[in-house]
Formats: C-alpha cells, structure tokens, sequence
C-alpha cells in the first residue's frame, strides 16, 4: 500500500506520517528532507541558492541514510529549503529516489508538498493536511523554541505565510491538494485526534482496496 500524505508547512503532516507509518509497519520518507538537505549542501558550499547547476548536482548527491535532521530542521533550512524546492530542475533530479521508496515491495508512506499529485498520482491513500496559518505559527514557534531557538511568533508566521505563498505559487508541481485527496483539518485537533481521523481514512481505503480486489 502506498500512502501520500500531504499539507503545509505545521500543518502536522510530519507526526501523523511518523505515527502512522509506525502504527503500519510501513517505511517513511519525509520528503521536505530532501529539499533541506539540498539546501544545506548548497550553503556548505558557499554556493547561492539560486544556483540551478549547484542545486542539481547537490540534489543528485543526497544519500538518504546522511540526514543530520536535527541540523535540517531549522527556520533558516526551512526558509532555503522552499527556495531550492522551487527549482524545477531539483525536483526532476528527486523524483525517480522517491518513486524508488514508494516502490518498495512492503509498501510506503511519504509525506511532503506533491506526493499526491505529482510523485505518486496512483497511490491507494491521499491525505492533505492543513490547518489555519496561525495555528501553524503557534506548533511551528513551540517546535523551534523546544529545539533552543530564539523565535517571536510573529516572525514565525510571516515566515510560514511566505513560504505557503511560495510553495503554492510555484510552475513546478506547487503544493496542492489532489482531486482525491481526503482533507484533514488539524486546526481544532490534538495530534492524538488529528493520528486517530488520519488513521479512520487509511482504514477506509484499506477496506476500499480490498473490496476492489474481491
Ligand atoms: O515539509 P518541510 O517543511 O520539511 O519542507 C520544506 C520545504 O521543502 C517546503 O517549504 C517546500 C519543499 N517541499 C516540496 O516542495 N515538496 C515536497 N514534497 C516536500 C517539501
């Protein structure tokens, strides 16, 4: 089974993918890590972040088993990250590694921007995570402070308004929800509720699945 969970940034996309490829003994990629540790190469580097040929080769660099990510998840990394996503050519040279892990014969859970839409058209379970940007800000301020940044809330959502705007303005599969994506509002839910609704729409596209098969 493949399973595409998608949203932007805060949204909560992350702990319900975690949670839920743990629940199903699925493997997990989160995909946003591919972005930023593109970035991260680029800036190691010392090369600009609109370097097309820089960021294509650092893309096709990456091995997955690398990720500092602790060190990726900062807000400079995330603000870069949006910024190299938006590179066409990066995300041509990503694609064919993340279409490798979906194809992974027990299955696969990934999560990011355009899973649904452009990665894995044809997975069996879409999920499009959102919530409000202010709850966003909020989860996002709590995560950088917990990690020992210095953050002010308003500076959070500015950052994450910007970054909705770039990643969904973007030519190059810009992030959206797919036509049949189940959406889930995490806005008013605690990350128990938001893993319990996530996981009551992968059980009903299990059983969609297996009715199917019959
Ligand atoms: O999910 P995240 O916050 O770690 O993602 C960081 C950036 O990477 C995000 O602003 C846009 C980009 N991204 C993308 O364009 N496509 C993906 N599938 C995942 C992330």
């Amino acid at each position: 089974m493949i399973i595409a969970i998608d949203g932007p940034a805060a949204s909560g996309k992350g702990t319900i993918a975690r949670k839920l490829a743990e629940r199903l003994g699925l493997p997990h990629l989160d995909t946003g890590l591919l972005y930023r540790a593109t970035a991260r190469a680029l800036i190691d580097h010392g090369r600009g972040l609109g370097d097309r040929d820089a960021a294509v080769s650092a893309a096709r660099g990456l091995a997955l088993a690398d990720f500092n990510e602790a060190a990726l998840r900062s807000r400079e990394m995330s603000e870069a990250a949006s910024i190299v996503a938006a590179i066409p050519e990066v995300r041509a040279a990503l694609v064919e590694l993340q279409r490798r892990f979906a194809r992974r014969p027990e299955g696969a859970l990934l999560d990011g921007r355009d899973i649904g839409t452009a990665i894995c058209p044809d997975a069996d379970c879409k999920i499009f995570v959102t919530a409000s940007a202010e709850t966003r800000a909020t989860r996002r301020a709590l995560e950088l402070r917990s990690r020992g940044e210095k953050v002010d809330y308003g500076a959070v959502l500015e950052d994450i308004r910007r970054r909705d705007e770039r990643d969904s303005s973007r030519a190059a599969a810009p992030l959206r929800a797919a036509g049949d994506a189940m959406v889930l509002d995490t806005t008013k839910l605690d990350v128990e509720a938001a893993f319990e609704a996530a996981l009551a729409i992968v059980e009903a596209a299990t059983r969609r699945r297996a009715r199917a098969a019959l």
